[in-house]
C-alpha cells in the first residue's frame, strides 16, 4: 500500500559538500566538525557566591568565569553524547508541561567540551561556528564569556583566535542553555541541536558567509554574477591579497572566472567586488535544478583561503496579475509549511533525515517549502537547491532592535547565494501587523534585506490587518496571506498593483489511519472533514488558489506532523493533526488530495478507508472515497459494480458503501481508459513482521541515517492497516537506533530506546552509522506471537568526517 521507493542517488553528501568548502589540498583552511564528545549536564548550575573583596576582584577579571563555566571545573561525571542534541525529546511527556511545546518538559542544561590545538595553528584564524542552540545560550571559551545568543535559530561564529590556548593546554568550551524561553508555539526542542563546527583559516581569510555570488540576468539578456568577497585580517601585517573567482558546471568544466587585487588593513575587513560573464548557462528551475560551483580563493603573500558555493541561473518574477514566474515560466507555487523536528530526534535532526524529508515532499508534488517560523538548517537549503523545491526563507523574531535586525541582517547573508529561496518573509501573524507600528516595523526590516538582496521580494505573512488604513501591506512586495480566503478577491480588487501569494493555507486536521472523528478518543476522520474556526479543508483552499491566476500559490499548513500546537485536542493529544504527513513521513489520506492535484500527469488513485471492518459492520454503509485526478472511477466491491463517477479535481468522489469483507476495486479513466486501478482488501490477521529500509546501504561517517518502515503482514502477505502490535527492535553492527515512533499524536510511548508500537499498522525506526563502521547493520524486530523480521543494511565506505578530536 505504501510505496517506499528507494533513491539512493538522491542523498547527496551534505556534511562533505561543507567540508569541501575548505581543506583543498594546498590551502590551509580546515572546517572540522565539533559535533562528538560533549559533556552534557541537565539542570542549571548555580554560580558560587561571592563575597570577599579579593575574590570579587579576581572573578572580575577575564579568563576567572566560575562555575560550570570555569576552565577548571570538574565535568568528568557529566553525560558523554554527540550533537546535535534535542533533550527534550528525550523526556516523557508531562500534562503540566506547556502544552505548545508538546507537554515537555524543557528547562536549562549545560555542555561542555574541551580540545587542543596544534602549536602550528598559532597565528591562524579561529572560529567557532554554532549552528542552532533552543532557546537562549551563554557561551564561554577558557574562562571568557564570548557569546551571548538570543535566538534559537540563528547561526553564530566567534572569533576565538585572541584568547586560545596552544600545545598541550587545553582550551574549555562551555555553553549554558536556558530553553525556558520560548521564541514559539509550537515545538523548539532544547539544546545544541544542530551542528558545531571549529575553522582554522589564515589570519587573512573569507569571512563566514562572506561570498555572494548570485547570477543575474541582465537587461540585454547576457547574464552577470556580480560578485561579493568580504576579506578579514586578523594578522599583524596589513595585506594585499589577490581574489580569484571561478565558476564550474555541473561537469566540473570552468566557465568564467574573475581575478581582483584587494588591500585589507589589521584587524579590518574589505569588501571586494568582482563581475563575472556566463554565456548560455543551464538554468536552474524545478525539475532540473542545474547548480553550479564557485570557487573563491583569496592568496596572499604564499598562504590562501578557499571557499566554495554554489549558485544556479534563473529569474524570478511575482505578478500582480498572474502569479508566479520562474525564468519567464508561469508556475503555481504548491507548497508546504514545516517546523523542524521529526520523530524520534525531536529537533536534532541529522542531515540525511532532512534528504528524506524533501525527497517525500517531492514525491507528494510540492514545489515550494516556507520555512516557518524561522531559518532552518543550511543543509534544508542545500537539499531544496538540489532537489528543485522554491522557498520562502522566513525571519523569527518581529523586533527592529539592533539585536534582532542583526538576526535578520545574518538571515540573509547566510542565505542569498540559495537559487531555491525566492522570498525573504520579515514576520508570521503578527498582532501590530494592521498598525502604524507594524508598517513602520517592516519598513526598516525590509531596508535591512534590500541592502544585502535586492532581487528577491519581501514578504510578511500577515493574518489580518490588511484592510486597516496603515498596514504592513505598503512596506512589502508580496503581500502574504494565511488562511483568510474571504480576504482574497477584496485585497486583490483593492490592491490591483501588488503581487499576491498565500503564506499559509488549509490547517485540515485529520488522524493517519482514523475514519471516524470522536472527540472522546480524539480522533480526526481522514475524509478531510475536519478544521479549526480559521482554517479551511484541504481541498477547499487549495480550489480558492488554484482557481485565481493571481494567487501566487500556497504553503499548506503543514507538510509533516509536529512535536506540540496538538489542534483540535489537546492532553492526552500531544503533536500536531495539521500534516499531510504524520510525523514520521507517512502518507495521510491529504497526501493523496494534494498528489492528485500537483502532479496532472502522473495518474493517481487510492482509496480510504481500509477495508478490515469488524464483524458487527456487515451491511452498514462505509463511506468510500477515491483520491484521483482521474476523469472517472469505477468502483467495485468483490467484482460487483458499485457505481462508477465523474471525478471531481477538487471534491474528489465517493460512495455510501454496504459492508462487506473482501476486496475493494477502483479503476479510474481518462478519455475514456483505464489509467489507474487501485485495491483495498480484508486482511487476515498479523502473521509476520516486515521491516522496509528507506535507503539500500549507509554511509560509515558516524552521520548517516535511515528510517525503516515497520509493519506487520498476514499469514498471505498482505500488510495490515489496523495492527498495532508491540514491537521490540535488536541491533547488531555499528549502528545505533536513534529514534522510533508511530504517528499517533496520541502516543506517549518514549521516542528513543528500542521498542514501539505500530498505530494503525505502522511504526517507523531510525538507524545511524557508527564512524568507520564496516560489514552490515542488522535489525531484528520482534511481537509477541510474530514471525520476527530481519533486515540488513550493508555500511558503504566513505572519507571519515574531518573533525575535531
Ligand atoms: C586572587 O588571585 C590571585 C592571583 O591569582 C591569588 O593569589 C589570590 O589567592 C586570589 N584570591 C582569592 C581570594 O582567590
Ligand atoms: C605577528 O604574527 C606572527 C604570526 O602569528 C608572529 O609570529 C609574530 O611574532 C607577530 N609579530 C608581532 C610584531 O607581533
Ligand atoms: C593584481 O596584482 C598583480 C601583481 O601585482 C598584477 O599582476 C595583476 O594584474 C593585478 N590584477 C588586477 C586585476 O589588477
Ligand atoms: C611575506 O612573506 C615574507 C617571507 O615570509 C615576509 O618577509 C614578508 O614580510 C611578508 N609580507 C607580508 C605583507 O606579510
Ligand atoms: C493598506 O495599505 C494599502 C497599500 O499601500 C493602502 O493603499 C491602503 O490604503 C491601506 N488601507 C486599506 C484599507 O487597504
Amino acid at each position: 500500500m505504501i510505496a517506499y521507493r528507494i533513491f539512493p542517488w538522491l542523498f547527496i553528501t551534505c556534511l562533505c559538500v561543507c567540508i569541501c568548502s575548505y581543506g583543498q589540498p594546498g590551502t590551509r583552511s580546515e572546517k572540522l566538525l565539533l559535533d562528538n564528545g560533549w559533556r552534557f549536564h541537565l539542570g542549571d548550575i548555580p554560580f558560587p557566591v561571592i563575597r570577599g573583596n579579593s575574590e570579587s576582584y579576581n572573578a572580575s577579571k577575564a579568563g576567572n568565569a566560575g562555575g560550570a563555566a570555569a576552565v577548571k571545573y570538574d565535568d568528568s561525571q557529566w553525560r558523554v553524547l554527540n550533537l546535535p542534541h534535542d533533550w527534550a525529546v528525550e523526556s516523557d511527556v508531562d500534562s503540566s508541561a506547556n502544552v505548545a511545546q508538546g507537554y515537555r518538559k524543557r528547562g536549562f542544561g549545560w555542555y561542555r567540551r574541551s580540545f587542543t590545538l596544534d602549536s602550528t595553528d598559532k597565528g591562524k584564524n579561529l572560529e567557532l561556528q554554532f549552528e542552532g542552540i533552543a532557546t537562549h545560550a551563554t557561551v564561554w571559551v577558557n574562562g571568557q564569556v564570548v557569546r551571548y545568543s538570543w535566538s534559537a535559530y540563528n547561526s553564530f561564529y566567534i572569533d576565538i583566535s585572541a584568547i586560545a590556548r596552544y600545545g598541550k593546554e587545553k582550551n574549555q568550551i562551555a555553553v549554558r542553555v536556558d530553553a525556558d524561553a520560548m521564541e514559539g508555539w509550537w515545538y523548539e526542542g532544547a539544546g545544541i541541536y544542530r551542528h558545531t563546527w571549529l575553522v582554522k583559516r589564515p589570519p587573512l581569510h573569507i569571512s563566514t558567509d562572506g561570498v555572494f555570488a548570485q547570477p543575474i540576468k541582465t537587461a540585454d539578456g547576457s547574464w552577470l554574477i556580480p560578485a561579493e568577497v568580504t576579506l578579514e585580517n586578523t594578522g599583524n601585517k596589513s595585506a594585499a591579497p589577490q581574489v580569484n573567482i571561478a565558476v564550474y558546471d555541473k561537469y566540473g568544466k570552468q566557465v568564467t572566472s574573475a581575478q581582483a587585487n584587494a588591500t585589507v588593513d589589521v584587524l579590518d575587513k574589505a569588501v571586494v567586488k568582482l563581475n563575472l560573464h556566463v554565456n548560455n548557462p543551464e538554468l536552474w528551475n524545478i525539475e532540473s535544478p542545474v547548480l553550479y560551483t564557485v570557487k573563491t580563493v583569496v592568496t596572499a603573500n604564499g598562504s590562501n583561503d578557499q571557499v566554495t558555493t554554489k549558485c544556479g541561473f534563473r529569474t524570478i518574477r511575482f505578478d500582480a496579475d498572474s502569479g508566479f514566474y520562474l525564468n519567464d515560466k508561469h508556475v503555481k507555487i504548491q507548497g508546504v509549511c514545516n517546523h523542524i523536528d521529526h520523530v524520534g530526534v525531536g529537533t536534532a535532526m541529522p542531515d540525511a533525515l532532512w534528504a528524506f524529508r524533501i525527497q517525500k515532499l517531492k514525491e507528494l508534488g510540492a514545489n515550494g517549502y516556507r520555512c516557518s517560523h524561522n531559518p532552518p538548517s543550511s543543509i534544508l537549503l542545500d537539499l531544496c537547491d538540489s532537489l528543485g523545491m522554491v522557498v520562502m526563507d522566513e525571519n523569527r523574531n518581529f523586533n527592529t532592535s539592533p539585536e534582532y535586525l542583526a538576526q535578520l541582517e545574518w538571515m540573509v547573508r547566510r542565505d542569498r547565494n540559495h537559487p531555491a529561496i525566492v522570498l525573504w518573509s520579515v514576520f508570521n501573524e503578527e498582532p501590530i501587523q494592521g498598525s502604524p507600528v507594524g508598517y513602520e516595523m517592516v519598513r526598516r526590516m525590509s531596508k535591512i534585506v534590500k541592502r544585502l538582496d535586492t532581487s528577491r521580494p519581501v514578504t510578511a505573512a500577515m493574518s489580518g490587518g490588511f484592510f486597516e488604513p496603515v498596514n504592513v501591506s505598503q512596506a512589502v512586495d508580496v503581500m502574504g496571506f494565511n488562511y483568510e480566503i474571504k480576504g482574497y478577491d477584496r485585497f486583490h480588487k483593492e490592491h490591483p498593483t501588488q503581487p499576491m501569494t498565500s503564506s499559509e493555507d488549509a490547517s485540515g486536521v485529520m488522524v493517519r489511519g482514523e475514519y471516524v472523528t470522536d472527540k472522546t478518543k480524539h480522533t480526526l476522520d481522514s475524509y478531510d472533514t475536519q478544521f479549526p474556526s480559521w482554517a479551511a479543508t484541504h481541498r477547499v483552499a487549495w480550489k480558492a488558489i488554484a482557481e485565481r491566476q493571481w494567487m501566487a500559490g500556497c504553503f499548506v499548513w503543514t507538510g509533516f506532523d509536529y512535536h506540540g500546537e496538538p489542534t483540535p485536542y489537546t492532553w492526552p493529544t500531544v503533536n500536531s493533526n495539521f500534516g499531510i504527513m504524520d510525523i514520521c513521513g507517512f502518507p495521510k489520506a491529504a497526501y493523496y488530495i494534494h498528489q492528485s492535484q500537483w502532479i496532472p500527469n502522473k495518474n493517481v488513485l487510492h482509496l480510504i478507508p481500509h477495508w478490515n471492518w469488524p464483524a458487527d459492520s456487515i451491511g452498514k454503509p462505509i463511506k468510500v472515497m477515491a483520491l484521483s485526478n482521474a476523469d472517472n472511477v469505477k468502483l467495485l466491491l468483490n467484482g460487483k459494480l458499485i457505481g462508477e463517477k465523474k471525478n471531481d479535481l477538487y471534491e474528489m468522489v465517493s460512495w455510501e458503501v454496504p459492508y462487506k469483507p473482501g476486496k475493494l476495486e477502483a479503476i479510474g479513466y481518462k478519455n475514456g481508459k483505464e489509467v489507474s486501478r487501485y485495491v483495498v482488501e480484508t486482511t487476515g490477521v498479523p502473521a509476520q513482521l516486515q521491516l522496509i529500509p528507506y535507503k539500500d546501504t549507509l554511509k560509515n561517517d558516524g552521520q548517516d541515517v535511515t528510517p525503516i518502515t515497520v509493519q506487520v503482514l498476514d499469514a498471505a502477505g498482505r500488510p495490515v492497516p489496523t495492527a498495532n502490535n508491540h514491537i521490540t527492535f535488536e541491533i547488531k553492527g555499528a549502528g545505533n537506533i536513534i529514534g522510533l515512533g508511530n504517528g499517533n499524536p496520541n502516543s506517549h510511548e518514549p521516542e528513543k530506546g528500542n521498542q514501539q508500537s505500530l498505530f494503525n499498522g505502522l511504526a517507523q525506526v531510525i538507524v545511524q552509522s557508527q564512524p568507520g563502521a564496516e560489514g552490515v547493520l542488522t535489525i531484528t524486530a520482534k511481537a509477541e506471537g510474530l514471525q520476527p523480521a530481519t533486515i540488513s543494511i550493508p555500511f558503504k565506505k566513505v572519507p571519515a568526517v574531518a573533525a575535531v578530536q
